[in-house]
């Protein structure tokens, strides 16, 4: 993927810094974009951090819940690196509680940033793509929109909608040499896990076979393999990686 244009949404998250970590690592130009609340001293706080670690990672403010915002950021990186080769939709909030206590913003904020944004990104990506047939986009979805989860109507439902949207894009993309695959982590140690109470989250590891959380580096290691110009004949897929929580 040498000198192949990738941008990551959420890059700055913990499984999305992995993931820009993996894809310099491989000679990608990574291009991680941020929200932070518009806390742009935030942003370049991490970009520093990256650099100091021998990461030069280009850093550029999205809202993913707003179609034009990303918008703007696709042209603006489009004038200064051209067309886009690799997308990582990875940008994602959870609001957990049970359905007979959500209200409508707790519903309208999680399937707006989790799968209203994969619209919002990729229809402003896909042209060009087409245009030069060539892609590689990975929707990172949950093991929660495979099995569903208490708690989690609405997180659930969005990543359960990613994989319609993956498996229906990729058919209508798969002739301009661009895939389209779907990720669907397990618990991975983050902080939206550790936002999860303690006596739960040990409930959680006992569920797990391999006994133990995963790491952001095992989810980007196959972004990364999906992400490969060899990997063009793998399209419309679903890669579970969750240590042997829910088989399929
Ligand atoms: N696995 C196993 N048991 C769970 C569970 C889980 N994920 N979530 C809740 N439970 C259990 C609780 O342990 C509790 O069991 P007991 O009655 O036996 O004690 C029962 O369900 C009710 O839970 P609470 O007492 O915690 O109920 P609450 O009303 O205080 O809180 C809740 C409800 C906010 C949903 C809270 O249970 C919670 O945060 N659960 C975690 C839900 C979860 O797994 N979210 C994943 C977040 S990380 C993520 O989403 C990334 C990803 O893609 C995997
Ligand atoms: P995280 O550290 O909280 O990262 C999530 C990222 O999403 C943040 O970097 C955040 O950007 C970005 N984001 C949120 N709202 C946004 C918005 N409106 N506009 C732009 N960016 C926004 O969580 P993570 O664990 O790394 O999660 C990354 C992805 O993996 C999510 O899609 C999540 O659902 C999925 N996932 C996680 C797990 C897990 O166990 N951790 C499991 C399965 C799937 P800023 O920080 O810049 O605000």
């Amino acid at each position: 993927m040498k000198n192949r244009v990738a941008l990551v949404t959420g890059g700055m998250g913990g499984i999305g810094s992995a993931i820009c970590r993996h894809l310099a690592t491989h000679g990608a130009k990574v291009i991680a974009s941020y929200n932070k609340s518009g806390n742009h001293e935030a942003a370049k706080e991490w970009q520093a951090q990256q650099l100091a670690e021998g990461y030069d990672t280009h850093i550029y403010y999205v809202d993913v819940t707003d179609f034009q915002s990303c918008a703007n950021l696709i042209k603006q990186i489009e004038e200064k690196f051209g067309a886009i080769d690799i997308l990582v939709n990875n940008a994602g909030i959870t609001c957990d509680t049970q359905l007979y206590k959500m209200d409508i913003d707790q519903w309208q904020s999680v399937l707006r940033t989790n799968l209203d944004s994969i619209f919002n990104v990729t229809r402003n990506v896909i042209n060009k793509m087409i245009k030069h047939r060539y892609g590689r986009i990975i929707n990172i979805s949950s093991i929660s929109g495979q099995k569903g989860q208490y708690g989690q109507v609405n997180y659930a439902a969005s990543k359960a909608g990613i994989h319609g949207f993956t498996k229906s894009l990729a058919q209508e993309v798969a002739h301009n040499g661009i895939t389209v695959n779907t990720i669907s982590p397990g618990y991975i140690e983050t902080q939206m896990v550790m936002a999860i109470p303690e006596s739960v989250r040990e409930k959680i590891i006992a569920q797990i076979p391999v006994g133990r959380f995963g790491k952001p580096e095992e989810i980007a290691q196959a972004v990364g393999f999906l992400a490969a110009e060899s990997s063009g004949f793998i399209t419309g897929s679903n890669l579970t990686i969750n240590g042997g929580q829910y088989l399929t």
